[in-house]
């Protein structure tokens, strides 16, 4: 199947000039859902990985299904305010707006790999956040997996260094 075919693409949302990329049309098909957790999957399989790591929201989406395939626990990367707990925040710029991420407090553990997941990498704030989250949790970056990668926005600039892993590029 095209997974291609089932991201809708909406232009000037949430303002004049950004091509949204809407991933709910790929998600709520169950053949294009399954097919986009299993290629992923099996991209990630040479990676060394104790947990998974994903950033609210949509993150959520992809990661919690990576990690129940690949047999590993998830955390929650989460908008402020939102966890309980005593936590660990890092603030980013988006490709519209500012926000901020933060992680649990020994959610991940020291010397942990961590694998990031998330749903579309744009200009890469997001998983830069979540990648210094990692940082100062002590863990280590084992790779970052994402279904689709906006070309012409650099973000993979930020991510030098690490595996990268995308099931999809489109343009911006
Ligand atoms: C979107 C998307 C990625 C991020 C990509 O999340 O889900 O997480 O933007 O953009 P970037 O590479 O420029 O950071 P968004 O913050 O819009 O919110 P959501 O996941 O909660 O819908
Ligand atoms: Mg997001």
């Amino acid at each position: 199947m095209d997974l291609a075919s089932k991201v809708r693409l909406i232009k000037d949302f949430p303002k004049p000039g950004i091509n949204f990329r809407d991933i709910t049309t790929l998600l709520q098909d169950a053949g294009a859902f399954r097919q986009a957790v299993d290629e992923l999957v099996e991209l990630c399989k040479g990676l060394a990985v104790d947990v998974i790591a994903c950033p609210e929201a949509r993150g959520f989406v992809l990661g919690a299904p990576l990690a129940y395939a690949m047999g590993k626990g998830v955390v929650l990367l989460r908008k402020p305010g939102k966890l309980p707990g005593k936590t660990v925040c890092h603030s980013y710029e988006l490709e519209y707006g500012s926000d901020a991420l933060e992680v649990h407090e020994g959610a991940i553990q020291p010397g942990q790999k961590v694998l990031l997941v998330d749903d579309v990498l744009a200009t890469g704030g997001t998983v830069a956040a979540a990648v210094e989250l990692v940082k100062k949790s002590g863990g280590e970056v084992a790779g970052v997996a994402f279904l689709i990668e906006l070309l012409g926005l650099d973000g993979r600039e930020k991510l030098s260094g690490y595996p990268v892993v995308t099931l999809l590029q489109l343009e911006a």
